[in-house]
């Protein structure tokens, strides 16, 4: 053969190999309004910068009728290519080979590109459309996933890892994206351990494959997906304003963006947030106030709604924002709430990412259900990320910043750089009510009209306590200021914090309560 031939012969292969299963599984893939594994690579990264490792890549197996059967880049796209300009490693399943089905090659193929990833620094990106471990490989399938996972732990907390759920991700598959950072479902993605079929015949439960394992399921009730996409363009748009606000690796800073540094007092802050303490707003609308151009990335934004947390910028550094939202169970904390804003923490805090807490926080939210169900050890997880954290920690007390609460949303105690509070704050071991019913049951009983006593002895409690001066006077609060200053604030504690380092004792981990 002469080097045309072998050339054009090359161009060929390549060619038949990208074309994965096919036009006619390509098609049905797009009747499905789902992409192609490459499509979804090709609209991920900037034009022209995608270098594929492995398309050659074929599989060992024999059984069933495997032997010479050739899987077009064993069902799964790997490689490195930059988003914004960075450079990314990916794994992306092709559903139109044999279902995206994952084999000793395949899972291979990933760990690869996850290797890859962790010896150049640089964030991971896994786009699920499986049918999970290829069944003819057995145990090879079954090793190959349980590669992936223990891969996903290295790069734990070195590289962001991002998983997008763009079609089946069923049975132990499911672990993998569970292992990573963030979770970003499309509508047409199904997540779940045991699908409605196996549910039905083991505890005789119905349900369709949409509620069980649909984006919003996975969102609401279990916390799972962290974003919800409509389709397929959606979520790689997603992910890509998610990469940007991220580091490369925990060695990095966030990307800094060229930023206006002049801060103008915003008075409607000063409104925003109502002084009668029963009222509630949407604390979402403070966030955006205070960060530049109202730009931000909510995460999870249906689970535990009781706390807002995300990612933001102000004068262009990277922040992680979060907050009490007063307008869900008054904004009181849960387990799930403490869970979602201790996960947060600890992202943040693993990737160099400055904290601010919003404190409208009435307490831990009572009930035989939370007790039960471990608020105890749930809350606690709160306090534990918070404590760890080493980042820039910055809180602003709104309003309401009571009892152990106050503490678990960043308080002064636990090492947080600066505590600021707003003059409508209100600081004290527990609210008002509760308080003068403990303190002062007797009083209130003996007295001629117990209903002025009590009111009386509220509004005593609540001007020596529920306001931020008792708390300033103990140093609880560093500063308090007008709310339309916030910004500014936090503009300047930030720039004056972007060199903090905080060193701890040497220990193999913690033991954060699980
Ligand atoms: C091998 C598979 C496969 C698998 C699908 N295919 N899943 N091949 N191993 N796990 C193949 C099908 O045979 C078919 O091949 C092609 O992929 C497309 O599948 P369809 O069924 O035609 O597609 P669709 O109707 O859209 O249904 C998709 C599906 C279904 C819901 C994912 O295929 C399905 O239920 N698959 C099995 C899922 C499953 O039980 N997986 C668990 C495996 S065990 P042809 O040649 O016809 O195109 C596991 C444990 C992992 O994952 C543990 C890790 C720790």
């Amino acid at each position: 053969m002469s080097i045309d031939e072998k050339v054009k012969e090359l161009n060929e292969r390549k060619e038949r190999l990208k074309l994965g299963g096919g036009r006619a599984k390509i098609d049905e893939q797009h009747e499905r309004q789902s992409l192609t594994a490459r499509e979804r690579i090709e609209s991920l990264v900037d034009k022209d910068s995608f270098q594929e490792i492995g398309l050659f890549a074929r599989h060992r197996c024999t059984n069933f009728g495997m032997a010479g059967k050739e899987f077009a880049a064993e069902g799964v796209v790997t490689g490195a290519g930059s988003v914004g300009g960075r450079l990314v490693h990916l794994a992306s399943q092709d559903f139109t080979v044999a279902g995206g089905s994952a084999g000793e090659v395949h899972s291979d193929k990933i760990v690869q590109a996850m290797l890859a990833a962790l010896k150049t620094g640089t964030p991971f990106v896994f786009m699920n459309d499986s049918g999970g471990a290829r069944i003819q490989e057995g145990i090879d399938s079954l090793a190959g996933y349980g590669k992936i996972f223990y891969h996903n732990v290295m790069l734990s907390g070195v590289v962001p890892q991002i998983s997008l759920i763009c079609g089946p991700c069923a049975g132990g598959a499911a672990y993998s994206p569970a292992l990573t950072d963030f979770i970003i479902q499309t509508a047409n993605a199904r997540m779940f351990i045991t699908g409605p079929s196996v549910i039905k015949e083991a505890t005789g439960e119905e349900i369709t494959a949409e509620a069980l394992g649909g984006p919003l399921s996975q969102m609401n009730y279990a916390g799972v997906a962290h974003f919800v996409a409509e389709n397929d363009l959606v979520a790689l748009r997603i992910c890509k304003r998610l990469l940007s606000f991220l580091p490369s690796n925990n060695l990095e800073d966030p990307p800094q963006l060229e930023a206006d540094d002049i801060v103008v007092p915003d008075k409607t802050l000063n409104t925003i947030v109502p002084i009668d303490p029963k009222k509630s707003y949407d604390v979402r609308q403070v966030i955006t106030r205070l960060v530049d151009g109202g730009d931000f990335l909510e995460v999870q934004p249906l689970f535990a709604a009781n706390i807002v947390v995300g990612f933001a910028r102000i004068l262009g550094r990277s922040v992680g924002v979060v907050a009490n939202q007063p307008s869900v169970l008054a904004g009181a904390l849960d387990i799930n709430a403490s869970d979602k804003g201790a996960r947060f923490v600890r992202f943040c805090n693993a990737f160099n990412i400055p904290l601010i807490t919003l404190v409208d926080v009435p307490g831990f939210l009572p009930g035989v259900q939370q007790e039960q169900g471990g608020i105890i050890r749930h809350g606690a997880k709160l306090l534990f990320a918070y404590s760890a954290a080493t980042v820039p920690k910055i809180t602003v007390i709104m309003r309401k910043a009571y009892g152990g609460a106050f503490l678990a949303m960043c308080g002064k105690e636990l090492e947080t750089d600066r505590v600021f509070a707003w003059p409508t704050a209100e600081i004290a071991v527990m609210g008002p009510q509760g308080a003068v019913n403990v303190i002062f049951r007797n009083e209130i009983a003996q007295s001629e009209d117990p209903q002025q006593k009590r009111r009386e002895l509220i509004e005593s409690y609540q001007s020596t306590f529920a306001t931020p001066y008792a708390a300033a006077a103990r140093r609880d609060v560093d500063d308090i200021i007008e709310p339309a200053e916030t910004r500014r604030h936090l503009a300047m504690t930030l720039d004056i914090l972007h060199t903090k380092r905080e060193f701890r004792p040497m220990k193999k981990h913690g033991l954060i309560p699980l």
